[in-house]
């Protein structure tokens, strides 16, 4: 039983690939705040991204950047960030209350 529940914690730990690093998340998320709010709570017909859950919002923010998922601004921006720039932008905004 012991091995089981170790074995399920290295997996949980090693599904993030980097670690997380708030005060990175936090200068990240100042680039998304001209259209998604102060942290990202949005004040206008942009959607609020605050609270997102971090795997679907690192998700999303990869279909952007691949080209799976279109808008109007997004693809764009997100050409500018790293993969794991965008992992910790993510784990950012998970963090925020809505
Ligand atoms: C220039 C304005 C702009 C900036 C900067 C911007 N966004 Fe967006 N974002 C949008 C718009 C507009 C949409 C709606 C989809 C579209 O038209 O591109 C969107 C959609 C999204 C979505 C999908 C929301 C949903 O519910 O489907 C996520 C997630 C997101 N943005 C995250 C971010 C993150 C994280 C950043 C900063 C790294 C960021 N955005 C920066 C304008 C912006």
């Amino acid at each position: 039983m012991k091995r089981i529940a170790l074995a399920l914690f290295c997996l949980c730990s090693f599904s993030y690939a980097v670690d997380y690093d708030e005060l990175q998340g936090k200068m990240l998320s100042l680039s998304c705040a001209s259209c998604h709010g102060t942290d990202g709570k949005s004040v206008a017909v942009t959607p609020t991204i605050a609270g997102m859950g971090k795997s679907t919002m690192y998700s999303i923010l990869m279909q952007y950047k691949n080209g799976q998922r279109k808008g109007t601004m997004m693809q764009k921006h997100v050409k500018g960030f790293t993969d794991a720039e965008l992992e910790q932008v993510s784990y950012y905004f998970s963090k925020v209350k809505r």
